[in-house]
């Protein structure tokens, strides 16, 4: 699948590229499918909301499960990519975020290419998240939020006072919240606004590693569980990794993409 000239234009000035239905609803079912199995397993890589049982994020299922090893493999996310990023792409995260319904926390805003870089070693910005609606996303169920044009600067550094957090802490409830101070935050979407897509399952947000997302607890009765593909260029490969490997996965082999029916051919 080819992004068109305008879908292309679009992605560079907002940083974010939304394809409502992207995926159809025979293939959202059978990802669907395998979700309560996963999200019952216990291990390093199933991380829980603070103060609950229910599943945050579930890393690397693609390492485990067949339908989620073929969508990280599928061309309407890896095509895009290498499109993007002009190259070869690995993935350097893959995880299902469950967002439950009454239980989902917040996700502060933060930029991914910021952690990647400071934990990760990654060198450049060259690398752009696909995240897959398995749920329909409404204004009730904590859709993610985006700052337009956030991208464009790169790299932000951390206002004074945000303390790193050792291994993948981060990634908790608990973690302690933006990088970033009010100030700056306010600041940008003073200037820039916050665009949040909404739509049905299937839907897809192709964004930036630098743009500027987050999202509020899901206070409805509606899941909002997400895939989320984060695609690395190739010669991008991260240099220094200090998180478990299920977290910054090392296999730099470029991904060979599969046929478009991957998901419900088998
Ligand atoms: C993320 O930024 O990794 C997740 C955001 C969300 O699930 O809303
Ligand atoms: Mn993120």
């Amino acid at each position: 699948m080819k992004l068109t000239s305008d879908q292309l234009r679009q992605f560079t000035a907002d940083g974010f590229l939304f394809m409502p239905g992207l995926f159809h609803s025979d293939e959202i079912a059978a990802l669907k499918a395998r979700l309560p199995a996963l999200l019952g397993q216990d291990g390093p890589e199933t991380l829980r909301e603070r103060g609950s049982d229910a599943v945050r994020s579930l890393i690397a299922p693609h390492l485990r499960d067949d339908i989620y090893r073929r969508l990280s493999q599928h061309p309407r996310l890896v095509e895009p990519a290498r499109q993007i990023l002009g190259g070869e792409v690995y993935p350097h995260q893959f995880k299902i975020n469950a967002k439950e319904a009454q239980d989902g926390e917040i996700w502060h805003w933060h930029q991914d290419y910021r952690t990647w870089y400071e934990d990760d070693g990654m060198p450049e910005p060259e690398v752009i998240t696909a995240a897959v609606f398995l749920d329909e996303v409404t204004e009730f169920n904590g859709p993610m939020m985006f700052i337009p044009g956030s991208h464009v600067d790169g790299r932000i550094d951390s206002d004074q006072g945000f303390e790193r957090v050792p291994d993948y802490g981060r990634l908790s409830a608990d973690a302690i919240g933006s990088p970033y101070c009010k100030e700056t935050l306010n600041a940008m979407i003073r200037d820039k606004g916050i665009v949040a897509p909404k739509g049905p399952a299937g839907s897809t947000i192709f964004f930036d590693g630098c743009t500027v997302h987050g999202s509020v607890p899901n206070m409805s009765p509606w899941d909002r569980a997400m895939v989320f593909s984060s695609l690395n260029r190739v010669e991008n490969h991260i240099r220094k990794p200090t998180r478990p490997d299920f977290l910054a996965l090392q296999d730099f082999t470029p991904l060979v993409s599969l046929s478009d029916d991957c998901l419900t051919a088998v």
